[in-house]
């Protein structure tokens, strides 16, 4: 049975009074789910978010991390950073880290490396262009950041990957990917996984849907076979959003 997720990724808002109001609302309302509850507030908001949850369910995540040990690397935070205050899970790959801050697959590989040598959870994050999709060349687009990135990972590491297929045409758009179109992706991402390490991971491997998931869309793209979850930006800013859509899955 694949892990259930609905991740909150709060992106750069919310100051540590807002976080803190969030969090409380959220742990106060969370409902009875079996899904994993997951938000990723700021870096600077992190170590008090792990605090104040410390009670909850609700688990914590960063929004990035660099794959280098320590050392001169002005801004970033490293893999024992997160560690250092209980953060073991990690979004890597997130579309805007990649077409703002020039992330290529290249150093995603590393960051992976990274996370999965110091034991972390990483919800690794792909998803075509508007213009690779209107191509038709979604499919090869979506295969190569997948290649490039995790496939020379060994079968074992799958274990700590969680996907999150965010087509960058419906991030922030409110244009989402209907749930047929989401089914077929994340069936043709199953079907490259099996292909490329065999059933048993590609089947237990959680792959979320990212990209302007609301409460009156959730539950039908949840309903899916091969979703499981979603990664969520703008609605997992309110509460009463957020909760509705972990209601859906
Ligand atoms: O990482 C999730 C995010 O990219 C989706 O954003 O606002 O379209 O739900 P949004």
């Amino acid at each position: 049975m694949r892990t259930k997720i609905v991740a909150g990724n709060w992106k750069m808002n919310k100051n540590l009074e807002e976080t803190e109001a969030l969090l409380g609302e959220l742990a106060a309302k969370l409902p009875d789910t079996n899904a994993e509850v997951i938000v990723a507030p700021t870096f600077v908001n992190l170590a008090s978010a792990v605090n104040q949850l410390s009670h909850s369910v609700i688990q914590v995540a960063a929004q990035n991390m660099h794959f280098e040990e320590n050392g001169a690397f002005t801004g970033e935070i490293s893999a024992d950073m997160l560690l250092n205050i209980d953060v073991d899970t990690v979004i890597i790959g997130h579309s805007e880290r990649r077409s703002i801050f020039g992330e290529n697959d290249e150093l995603l590989a590393k960051k992976v490396k990274t996370a999965l040598a110091k034991e972390m959870k990483v919800i690794f994050c792909f998803g075509e262009e508007l213009e690779d999709r209107k191509s038709g060349d979604h499919f090869n687009v979506v295969e190569s950041q997948l290649k490039n990135a995790l496939f020379d990972l060994d079968a074992s590491s799958w274990k700590q990957i969680v996907l999150a297929y965010e087509p960058v045409w419906a991030i922030g758009t409110g244009e989402t990917a209907s749930p047929e179109q989401a089914q077929e992706m994340h069936a043709f991402i199953r079907k490259t996984i099996a292909e490329a390490f065999n059933n048993s991971v590609a089947d237990n491997v959680t792959i979320l849907y990212g990209g302007s998931v609301k409460p009156n869309n959730a539950k039908e793209i949840f309903s899916k076979t091969d979703v499981d979850g979603g990664l969520i930006g703008g609605a997992s800013l309110k509460c009463d959003d957020f909760m509705a859509i972990v209601k859906a899955i």
